[in-house]
Order: structure tokens, then C-alpha cells, then sequence
């Protein structure tokens, strides 16, 4: 059998470590796709800069469009972040022609993945974006096929690996703010813009991937109440200990009477409790549903391996031809929520 031939856009922390882990992981993908994976097509910003990976034999093209359309590429994989152009026109002239495509952008699914589902479904593409959500942790293939017959009334998690790590340091070590996050953003966890992380919005994006999906919603990220944690100070998080609390950045969907709420916000939960034992850059997401008790789902949310990982099973799904909705058909109704209640879980 052929191998897969995959194009990728975008070399940065999860680009270089998807193309080393194909190279590394060759034996394995092939066992268990019955096919090999090559890469045959990259891009990204600057083509001299140092990467760490060995792109002998592999295209260098001008840009991400040539990439999405080069006539040797079979699944077009976009990690470069943005919920505009490059990432989205080269994603829809990808799946346009027929082309599969796998990508990490939480940004680009939370506002045109409805979209793009429709044009890959119309042109017989998939696509795929369990890397988009939580990092490693397969939650997007839990909710989709897992709990596929399950009636889902509640997810909720910590889904920032940003965040997490950073109040975990500050209460933890005592830093600043602002050390903690240079520190994620050195290890390649935060986005290029930060402040999607720190305000919230990153998990909202998350958020609202994972609610359209448990819930039949319309993706709508607009209609998530968001509050992130640049406000939070070291005398916060010892006041919460203090009375017994720890303080966690959750994203939170659930069916109410009037529709599905959604929110991000920081929550005081007891210490005592299993998702106040979440800390670094670990994600945790529980699915509560009729008659499943709630399932949660922890592990590594940011950072190159991490996501890497969940790329390789997205692009193993393409090889190995199987094809999931990206996205229902709406079926309930979305409430738009406006404020954000401190809650304990
Ligand atoms: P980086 O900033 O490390 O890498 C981005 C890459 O895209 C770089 O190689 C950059 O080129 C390239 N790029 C950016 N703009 C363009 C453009 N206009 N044309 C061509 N190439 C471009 O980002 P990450 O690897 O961290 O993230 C990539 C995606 O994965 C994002 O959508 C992010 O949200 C998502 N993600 C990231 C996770 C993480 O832990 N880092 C986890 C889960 C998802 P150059 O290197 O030359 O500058
Ligand atoms: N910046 C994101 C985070 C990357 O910290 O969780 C993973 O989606």
C-alpha cells in the first residue's frame, strides 16, 4: 500500500516535534496503520531558522496554499495558529480538493469549524482536531465516538495547560505572575499571544469545541461567558488554601432548562477534592452523562510531545481511512451567558 503523504504548515513546538515523531515513529504508525507516513511538503515563516529536525527530502514550499495544494499531499496538516488567513484559506483549498486535513488550531475550529466540516464532507476530505482540545488527552474522540450514545448533561475541566501551570508555580513556589508565564511560554505551551491563555479565551475556544459536540450545539464561542486568571494574586490562592480551597481556571458547559450555559471562570474547589490534585501543565475534563458517572480524562495538555501525539493520531485516523463527523448537525439550543458566577465544584 502507498504511504499517507502528508504536508504540514507550521515547524514551531508542535510542527518540528510532528515531523520528528514521524520520522521516529515510523515502524509503529506503519504496524498500525497498515502504511507507511511520509512527509513530503513543509513551510513555515523563516526557512533558515534552526529546528532541530532533519527536513532533507521534503519540500520547502513559498507558502502555506502550496503546501494545502501541492498534488503529492494527501493530508494537509496545518499547525500554525490563527483563526484567519493562512491557516484558514489553506485549509479550505486543502479539503476543497479532496485533501484531508489535520490541525491542532483551537482558534480556527471554534470559529469556522462548522464550515469547514460542511466543505470537507461535500469534497469527501476529514477533518480532524483532537489536538485542538487538552493536548494528549483524547477527549474529542471520547465525546464523539465513545459516548456516542450517551446523553452527555455536563463537561467541565481544566482545559489551559497555561494556566494550570502557572497557578500550580505561584502557589507552589511562591513566583510571580509574570515569571510563571515566561516560563510557559518557554516551554512552548502558551499561545503566541499569551493573553488568550491568561484571559480565558483559549479555554473558551476549547470550551465550545467540546460542548457543540457533547451537546449538538452550533459552535459558538461568542456565547461563552469568559474570566481568566491575569487578576488572580499570590494572596488569593493562600486565602482559598487558607479555607480549604484551590484555586483552578475550569471551563463549564452544561444543558440548563433554558439551553446550554457556558462559562470559563476561576472556581474555588476543595482541596480534597480529585480535580484540585490537577497541577502543572495537566488537563483534566469530566463528561457527565446519563448512567456513565462522570468519566474524567487527565493528562498533558500543552507543549510539543504532547500535542504532537494527538497530530499522529489524527493523521493515523486519515492513513488508516477512518472517518468520523467532524460536527453534528445542530440539535439544542445555545443560551448566550453573560455573567460568570464563582461556583464550587
Ligand atoms: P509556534 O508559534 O511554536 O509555531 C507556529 C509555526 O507556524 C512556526 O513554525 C511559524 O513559522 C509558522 N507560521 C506562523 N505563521 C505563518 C505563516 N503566515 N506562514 C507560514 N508559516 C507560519 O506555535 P505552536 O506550535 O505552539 O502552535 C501551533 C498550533 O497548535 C496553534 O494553533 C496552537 O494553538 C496549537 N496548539 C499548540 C499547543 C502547544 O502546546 N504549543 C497545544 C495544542 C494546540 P516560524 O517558525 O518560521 O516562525
Ligand atoms: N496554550 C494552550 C494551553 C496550548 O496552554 O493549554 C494547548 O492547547
Amino acid at each position: 500500500v502507498a504511504p499517507l503523504k502528508v504536508g504540514i504548515a507550521g515547524l514551531g513546538t508542535v510542527g518540528a516535534e510532528v515531523v520528528r515523531l514521524i520520522e521516529a515513529q515510523q515502524s509503529i504508525l506503519s504496524a498500525r496503520c497498515g502504511r507507511g507516513i511520509k512527509v513530503v511538503a513543509v513551510t513555515a515563516r523563516n526557512k533558515s531558522k534552526k529546528r532541530g529536525i532533519d527536513l532533507r527530502g521534503i519540500d520547502w514550499m513559498k507558502d502555506p496554499l502550496a503546501v494545502a495544494t501541492h498534488p503529492e499531499v494527501d493530508c494537509f496538516v496545518e499547525l500554525m495558529g490563527g483563526a484567519g488567513d493562512p491557516a484558514l484559506s489553506s485549509i479550505s483549498a486543502a479539503l476543497a480538493a479532496g485533501k484531508s486535513v489535520v490541525t491542532a488550531n483551537k482558534a480556527l475550529v471554534a470559529k469556522h469549524g462548522v464550515k469547514l466540516a460542511t466543505l470537507a464532507e461535500k469534497h469527501g476530505g476529514a477533518l480532524n482536531y483532537e489536538a485542538a482540545v487538552a493536548g494528549a488527552v483524547p477527549v474529542i474522540k471520547t465525546i464523539r465516538e465513545g459516548l456516542s450514545g450517551t446523553s452527555i448533561n455536563r463537561v467541565y475541566g481544566i482545559l489551559n495547560g497555561t494556566c494550570n501551570y502557572i497557578l500550580t508555580r505561584m502557589e507552589q513556589e511562591g513566583l510571580s505572575f509574570a515569571e510563571c508565564l515566561k516560563d510557559a511560554q518557554r516551554l512552548g505551551y502558551a499561545e503566541a499571544e499569551p493573553s488568550f491563555d491568561v484571559d480565558g479565551y483559549d479555554t473558551a475556544q476549547k470550551l465550545a469545541i467540546l460542548a457543540s459536540l457533547a451537546f449538538g450545539t452550533k459552535v459558538n464561542e461568542s456565547a461563552v461567558s469568559v474570566e481568566g486568571i491575569s487578576t488572580i494574586a499570590a494572596e488569593d490562592l493562600r486565602a482559598a488554601a487558607d479555607l480549604g480551597y484551590r484555586i483552578k481556571l475550569l471551563g463549564v458547559a452544561m444543558r440548563t432548562k433554558t439551553g446550554i450555559e457556558q462559562r470559563v471562570h476561576p472556581t474555588m474547589v476543595p482541596l480534597t477534592s480529585s480535580i484540585a490534585q490537577v497541577m502543572g501543565v495537566t488537563n483534566a475534563v469530566t463528561i457527565d452523562g446519563a448512567g456513565i458517572a462522570p468519566i474524567t480524562l487527565v493528562g498533558p495538555g500543552a507543549g510539543g510531545a504532547a500535542t504532537a501525539s494527538a497530530v499522529l493520531a489524527d493523521v493515523a485516523d486519515v492513513a488508516r481511512n477512518v472517518r468520523a463527523l467532524p460536527f453534528a448537525q445542530p440539535v439544542a439550543k445555545l443560551k448566550t451567558t453573560t455573567k460568570a458566577p464563582m461556583e464550587r465544584h
